[in-house]
């Protein structure tokens, strides 16, 4: 009799689990602890704003292209969270911009944002700030062009970049932008 060696021909029992079925996962976010039950193609930000209650990541393009939405997760990279899959994030961390309101980095750039006026309507202000507030804590020399390469990232309608670039600048104690 033929046999077949065990586990070859045959599809893990995780993978054949139907796509339809719910997933079970524990996300930190913000320092809590969120035991969830999500479908396999709810997205990060759908989780934050429908089911927690946090609105600080925005709806922009939904694509991934505007920032609008960015989160950190597990404190080492910002990822748009409309292209993040919940169901993907068990045992991760996550940061929205709710969960830097005690944060000092945050805290001296909403201050020179307000000094520079670049918050206008404040769309994608929030998805900007935890880029910015990153990007302070990860870089060690913070330049002009370093900022600019960072919002890339961020799509902004109303102020044409150079007041959030002077903000920063004006954080890290270098001269303001003309
Ligand atoms: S809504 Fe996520 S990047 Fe635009
Ligand atoms: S301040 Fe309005 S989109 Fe940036």
């Amino acid at each position: 009799m033929r046999t077949t060696p065990l586990g070859v021909g045959r599809a893990p029992a995780a993978q054949a689990m139907p796509v339809d079925e719910p997933r079970h996962v524990v996300v930190t976010v913000n320092g809590r602890l969120y035991p969830l039950e999500v479908s396999v193609d709810e997205r990060l930000l759908d989780t934050l704003r429908t089911r927690l209650g946090l609105y600080g990541a925005r709806y922009g393009c939904g694509t991934g292209h505007c920032g609008a939405c960015v989160v950190v997760r597990n404190d080492e990279e910002t990822v748009p969270s409309c292209l993040v899959l919940t169901a993907r994030l068990d045992g991760q961390r996550v940061t929205t911009y709710e969960g830097y309101q005690q944060d000092r980095r945050l805290k001296s750039l909403m201050d020179a944002f307000a000094e520079e006026g670049a918050a206008q309507c404040g769309y994608c202000t929030p998805g900007m700030l935890v880029s910015l507030r990153l990007l302070l804590e990860k870089e060690a020399r913070v330049t002009e062009d370093v900022v600019r390469t960072a919002l890339l990232s961020h799509i902004c309608r109303c102020t044409g970049y150079y007041a959030p670039v002077r903000a920063v600048m004006k954080v890290v104690g270098a001269d303001a932008v003309d």
